[in-house]
């Protein structure tokens, strides 16, 4: 499969079509979006609670999402790869930011960040995007800031605050970001930021009028038992399957059903057995 740029992402929406964007947390979960396809891969700091067990996502380091990332970059090649800055790596200063966002890209083997907010990380997106660095936005909810925002709960539901977001929409577009994520937002909301912009908008949880959608992979297989959001389609019900494999397992460990004397393990050298034994 040919590797996917900027340049492919930028084609695919001036020709219309649709975005796939899936997230990985680890070798297998990248493995997983190269032989699925995707054509943007996301180490997203959600891995902190579906990955992890963390509740929330401000728990996770730069340290963590990189040993993280490095393993998917492993196991994801084709596909354009995206770090998320985790919570407090890009706040503080747009100095700050780029100086972590040049670490993910070195010691993280990403090839792109997102970071969350709007016009108010405007300045620090642009800054990121002059040192060479492709940023995904990302508006609507954002997790890293849902105590601030009362939980994780739709975003842009007002017209007052469907303004706002198209206010932060367009300022991210400004600012350099190559597309950005709309999480959480009514779908004609959704659709009508879509029309106004000039880059690709990646939805989740944001209808269908988006330039492209992106899942969790933890939440579409049905592998994370704390909650499934509502935007959230089960594409497979992994869990039972993984707990009845290991169930059968115990069971045929205690039975002495498995391993089987010849198929699960090694002969010695011929004539070897029978004097080693006696
Ligand atoms: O962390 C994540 O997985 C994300 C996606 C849901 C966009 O930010
Ligand atoms: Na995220």
């Amino acid at each position: 499969r040919k590797k996917v740029t900027v340049k492919t992402i930028q084609k695919l929406y001036k020709t219309r079509s649709p975005i796939t964007m899936m997230t990985a947390h680890d070798y297998p979960s990248g493995v997983f979006c190269e032989k699925g396809g995707m054509e943007i891969c996301l180490v997203g700091d959600s891995l902190a609670m579906v990955a992890l067990g963390y509740d929330s996502t401000t728990r996770i380091t730069l340290e963590e999402m990189m040993h993280h990332s490095r393993a998917v970059a492993r196991g994801s090649k084709s596909a354009f790869l995206i770090g998320d800055l985790p919570f407090g790596t890009y706040e503080k200063s747009a100095e700050h930011a780029i100086d972590n966002a040049i670490r993910f890209i070195r010691e993280g083997h990403v090839e792109a960040v997102k970071l969350e907010g709007g016009v108010e990380m405007a300045g620090t997106i642009k800054r990121i995007v002059d040192v060479g660095i492709p940023v995904l936005g990302h508006v609507g909810l954002t997790p890293q800031r849902a105590s601030s925002l009362g939980g994780f709960r739709a975003q842009g539901t007002s017209l007052l605050k469907a303004k706002a977001l198209l206010a932060d929409a367009t300022a991210l577009q400004e600012a350099g970001c190559f597309a950005m994520v709309l999480e959480s937002v009514p779908s004609p909301v959704a659709e009508f930021i879509t029309k106004r912009l000039s880059i690709p908008t990646i939805g989740i949880g944001a209808g269908p009028h988006c330039s492209g959608q992106v899942l969790v992979q933890m939440d579409m297989l049905g592998i994370y038992d704390k909650f499934t959001p509502k935007f959230c389609k089960l594409y497979e019900r992994l869990d039972p399957l993984i707990v009845n494999a290991m169930k059968e397992y115990g069971a045929e460990v205690k039975q002495g059903t498995f391993p089987d004397s010849k198929l699960h393990t090694y002969a010695m050298e011929k004539g070897e057995e029978e004097k080693f034994l006696n």
